[in-house]
């Protein structure tokens, strides 16, 4: 969703705030703005469109002269995608120029407030009472009033702050949204996401709710929200540029579907040690488990469908209940949770608004909290009890891939060492081991198997309707399937239990109906093979992804994608590979924007 970034130094500051957006860029917006300072007066940039508009407008940041200023992209939630919406919002006095994520829920109040007292508003957002609550508590000194500012403010807001009276300084400030801030040696930055900071810097700080920080070109000072100094830890980011870079691939949604293989490997391998899976990470929850009557995995989106299979795992080899639920249902459901309760929370970005407000229902109840995370320091990561993380680098298409993947494995991963904890996994731990090791393996396998899949994009991408089923495991699988075919291709894609079909559903077969048929699951194959014949008989024309010595499928399916074989209860890690590729070619087909899908953000900060 909206970015931020902030930059003060000895460099024109306007091409770095560009070059800042365009790592931004992946998250999702629809209109950039910058605001830069040169000696004490503020010029402010807006475009609505893409970032490659506000370069033209300003010359690739050669018109606007300075070396201090603030950046951002918007992804309108108060107002249209207009120019006057788009941040930086100056004040009336034209003193402060502000940029700012998140929401203020009471800004209704505090703009007729303020419009009692005579200041004029330019947009309908809600981040410009921000700005004029400044410059009305400005007496001189900023930070006194960023402090009587923030004490009016409800809601999440990621602040960058510049004024004309303080030329060379920025100001970040943190609440409930995430904020960074870069370390360099004649300058310093701040961004809402460490993408736009690598660049730069690898030395960075993570603010904390609550907290901000005055950066000028050789000191960064913190503050907490009583305005005391205080000192935080520098932390070094350890992955490098070309991580965030498509490395000569067309996009990074490919790169990132075939990143799979090193990615799991990144999560898993570490952790296998001694014979058993480890996780250091864990070590105080692990004596709990005995305690605990039931797991509730919640999350969003493909993360909620990583839980849907990952679910199979933990309750076969753990025995204890496990239900999955939609973080945006479980906030509000009053939800049943208490000690003997371990929710296990899962998100790519950590910064999910729904997903963090059910951890922190839940945790008010009492359940133990797990997250299993990608986003190193980002606030669901913060929240939890405990925190794994994915390992996954970053991940910067909004449709997840390498992010997915990762999740499912740390999954199957939890199953076998919760398992192995209340001695419940028998004979087969060795195999169980040995099947988690070989996924980076099979993943390349389920790459390589299936070379047709541009083809068969060409023959599916005019279809008006895809449907994906499948049972049990496979039916994960279809969930997570479906939703990457909807999300970048725009063709309407469902997925549906294949037992369920006859129960509604089989009406909307007709003579041509793709339904991708998914049949990697031995344990109830024969019960897909007839729904298949069933949508077969009504006219469908069947792709069937399964395992390639399954002999069984050949005369019911009209076209095949392959994985290797694979335990059931770990496949989806694996078959869900060949149906990320198969959106991804259907959407090159229909000519889409793959890696930025319209109307999606990458990280959905609000409710
Ligand atoms: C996946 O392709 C989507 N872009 C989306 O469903 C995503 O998984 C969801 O928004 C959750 O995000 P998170 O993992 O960062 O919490």
């Amino acid at each position: 969703m909206c970015g931020i970034v902030g930059f003060t130094g000895t460099q024109d500051a306007a091409p770095i705030l560009l070059d800042g957006l365009k790592k931004l860029e992946y998250r999702g917006y629809d209109s950039a703005g910058i605001a830069v300072m040169d000696q004490k007066t503020i010029s402010v940039n807006k475009v609505r469109g893409r970032i490659a508009n506000l370069c033209e407008k300003t010359d690739n940041g050669s018109s606007v002269p300075g070396t201090t200023g603030i950046g951002h992209t918007r992804w309108a939630t108060h107002g249209a995608p207009t120019e006057e919406n788009a941040h930086p919002h100056l004040s009336n006095d034209g003193r402060f120029a502000i940029v700012h994520n998140g929401i203020i829920e009471n800004y209704l109040a505090l703009r007729d407030e303020l419009i009692r007292e005579g200041y004029q508003f330019q947009s309908e957002t809600d981040t410009e009472v921000i700005v004029h609550l400044l410059e009305r508590y400005y007496r001189g000194n900023v930070r006194e009033a960023l402090l009587k500012t923030a004490n009016r403010l409800r809601g999440s807001y990621a602040l960058g702050v510049i004024c004309s009276e303080e030329p060379g300084k920025i100001y970040a400030v943190r609440e409930a949204s995430p904020l960074i801030l870069g370390i360099g040696i004649d300058d310093n930055y701040f961004a809402s996401d460490v993408t736009a900071l690598v660049a730069h810097t690898r030395n960075v700080i993570y603010l904390e709710d609550g907290e901000f920080a005055e950066l000028s070109q050789r000191s960064i000072r913190i503050f907490d929200c009583t305005g005391a100094e205080i000192h935080k830890k520098t932390t070094r980011i350890l992955w490098d540029v070309q991580a965030a870079e498509k490395g000569g691939y067309p996009h990074f949604m490919l790169k990132e579907i075939m990143e799979q293989p090193g990615a799991v490997r990144a999560t898993i391998a570490p952790r296998i040690k001694n014979g058993t899976v480890e996780f250091e990470e864990l070590g105080a929850l692990l004596p709990e488990l005995p305690g605990i009557r039931k797991i509730i995995i919640t999350a969003c989106g493909s993360a909620y469908y990583a839980g849907c299979a990952g679910k199979y795992a933990l309750e076969q080899l753990c025995h204890i209940p496990v239900e999955v639920a939609l973080a945006s249902e479980l906030r509000y459901a009053n939800p049943l949770t208490d000690e003997h309760t371990l929710l296990i929370v899962i998100s790519q970005s950590g910064e999910t608004a729904d997903t963090i407000a059910a951890l922190k229902e839940c945790k008010s109840r009492g359940a133990k909290t797990l997250a299993i995370v990608n986003v190193v320091g980002s606030s669901v990561a913060k929240s939890a009890d405990y925190t794994v993380y994915t390992w996954a680098g970053p991940e910067i298409a909004v449709a997840t891939t390498k992010g997915y993947t990762t999740q499912v494995a740390v999954l199957y991963m939890l199953a076998i060492c919760f398992a192995d904890h209340l001695c419940q996994l028998g004979n087969d731990k060795e195999e169980r081991l040995d099947t988690l090791l070989a996924l980076p393996r099979l993943i390349q396998q389920a790459i390589d198997m299936n070379p047709s899949i541009p083809e068969l994009a060409k023959k599916y991408h005019k279809s008006k309707a895809l449907f994906f089923i499948g049972r049990n495991t496979d039916y994960a699988s279809a969930l997570e399937g479906a939703l990457k075919m909807k999300e970048i291709s725009y063709l309407h894609a469902e997925a549906y239990a294949a037992g369920e079909l006859k129960h509604g559903t089989i009406a909307l077969i007709d003579d041509h109906q793709p339904v991708i048929a998914l049949c990697c699951n031995p344990s109830i194959m024969e019960k897909t093979l007839s729904n298949i014949v069933e949508v077969k008989s009504r006219g469908a024309e069947v792709l069937a992804l399964t395992f390639r010595d399954n002999q069984k499928i050949l005369p019911v399916a009209d076209d095949l994608l392959f994985i290797p074989n694979v335990d059931a209860l770990f496949s989806t890690a694996v078959e869900i590979v060949p149906l990320q590729l198969l959106a991804y070619y259907v959407a090159k087909e229909n000519g889409c924007d793959i890696d930025k899908p319209k109307n999606l953000a990458k990280s959905v900060t609000v409710e």
